[in-house]
């Protein structure tokens, strides 16, 4: 959002919800759901990510949202404003975007391939076996131009948005652009039940083997809940400072947290079953999306033109996301560095360039077997699991401590009730944001720390 529009520029009631979820449905819900998903086993997943949604993903959503919308500040200054100790908080937040947004147009980047192959006759090469590992490793020849390439057009699709200001047009657009990715998304899914062999992956999707369930499902779960609800990043903190007063905090982070779970839901109910019906070997890794697809398209009557149509509407949720990430970025060098907002876009796009490419070749010439969690993915799986299983959840449980003990919980709860109405969940709220959450993130971050030492191994 540009620097110098006002405060509480949101129109009414929609103009949080639409904002806040066009960061939040993305690549999250549509990329990293499905995969995470197979990974822990399927069913129990689910279950477990949906009860951390309604719980830990709604009271945090409220407890960012009412943060900025309390001091007005962006992340990094929000805290500062509220207890000046402890403003290092949310420079740490700060700092997690940035290194999100160079791996996150690389995965931007495959859809762009994604979605230009397809509409150039391409569906059939895309559906062929394993075409996007050759892809992403730069096949037989190991040429890396392709996906550098791909990259550096989506990166370059971002930084254009944010330099020239037009989010406020994106936003609008997504209002019409979302909700048919959603039918889309319905309709796909619907054609695919017709499909044989569909039905053991449904099953796997939507039933719950509690013999899989672990610390791990857990920890993967509430990373999960954070990357795709865009928290403990600052971005819904920023996104508070600009709502009115008037407006619901409450409702709005229920229907945002109702929209993302559910993209989040029927991506995978569409994804991990395709998967199933064409007996993929790598249903597990972070490629689902690229490779389970393609094959169902290729089937499809009209696949030739439903695929590169979808394809365009999940790049289009990936720049929306993408945008409020870089936008986030942006903003924290000025704030940071007091430096002009030019100055801090040239920055940003030199991380952009080193840590993107950093990711790209992390499949190639750069690979490394750091044996991170999840691991795997080179370089992107790095920067994947430190955002995601370090840095978020020593965000949040801060953040938590912050709210419960710093500056007490009235403050948030008060600035929920500030437009009139009854604060339902406050109970709920209290509990979680004093006691379950903090209890809960410490052990996650232990469970993190064992896993990535090889101390514990849930799999
Ligand atoms: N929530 C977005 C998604 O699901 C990703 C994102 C993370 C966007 C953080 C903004 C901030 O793809």
């Amino acid at each position: 959002m540009p620097e110098n529009e006002e405060r509480a520029s949101f129109s009414g009631k929609v103009g949080f919800v639409l904002a806040a979820s066009a960061s939040a449905v993305g690549l999250g819900n549509l990329w990293r759901f499905p995969y995470l998903t197979s990974h822990y086993g399927g069913g129990i997943f689910v279950i477990v990510y949906i009860i951390l949604a309604v719980t830990f993903g709604f009271s945090l959503l409220i407890a960012e949202t009412a943060l900025g919308r309390k001091t007005g500040k962006s992340c990094i200054s929000a805290f500062g404003e509220l207890c000046s100790k402890y403003k290092w908080i949310g420079v740490l937040a700060a700092l997690v975007p940035i290194l999100i947004v160079p791996y996150y147009c690389v995965i931007g980047g495959w859809v762009t391939k994604w979605f230009a192959e397809s509409a150039m006759g391409g569906l059939s090469t895309l559906a062929s076996s394993g075409y996007w590992v050759s892809f992403v490793t730069g096949g037989e020849t190991g040429d890396m131009s392709d996906p550098t390439a791909w990259f550096l057009i989506f990166a370059l699709l971002c930084v254009v948005c944010v330099a020239v200001g037009v989010e406020r047009g994106i936003e609008r657009l997504s209002k019409i652009l979302m909700p048919l990715l959603l039918f889309m998304i319905i309709g796909i899914t619907i054609y695919e039940f017709t499909l044989p062999n569909i039905w053991d992956g449904v099953v796997f999707y939507l039933n719950p083997d509690i013999s899989k369930l672990n610390a791990g499902t857990f920890m993967g779960a509430i990373s999960q809940i954070f990357y795709s609800m865009s928290l403990a990043m600052g971005i819904m903190i920023t996104y508070g400072s600009y709502m009115k007063k008037s407006v619901s905090i409450e409702k709005s982070a229920r229907n945002v947290g109702v929209i993302d779970t559910g993209v989040a839901f029927l991506a995978g109910l569409m994804i991990i079953p395709a998967a199933f019906a064409y007996d993929h070997p790598d249903a597990q890794s972070i490629g689902l999306m690229f490779t389970a697809l393609p094959d169902v398209f290729a089937t499809m009557p009209g696949g030739e033109i439903v695929a590169p149509v979808f394809y365009l509407l999940v790049l289009f949720a990936a720049m929306t996301s993408a945008v409020s990430l870089l936008e986030t970025v942006v903003s924290v060098f000025v704030d940071l560095k007091a430096i002009k907002r030019k100055k801090s876009i040239l920055i940003s796009i030199a991380l952009i360039l080193v840590l993107g490419m950093m990711s790209v070749l992390g499949f190639g010439p750069l690979a490394t077997d750091i044996p991170l969690l999840d691991g795997g993915a080179g370089w992107l799986g790095i920067f994947d699991t430190i955002t995601n299983n370090f840095m978020m959840p020593i965000v949040a449980l801060l953040t938590c401590i912050f709210i419960g003990y710093v500056i007490k919980v009235t403050v948030i709860t008060d600035e929920v009730k500030a437009d009139g109405n009854a604060f339902v969940s406050e109970r709920l709220f209290e509990v979680m944001i004093k006691y379950i959450c903090p209890v809960f993130l410490a052990l996650m971050l232990i469970v993190a720390v064992t896993i990535t030492f090889g101390i514990y191994s849930p799999y």
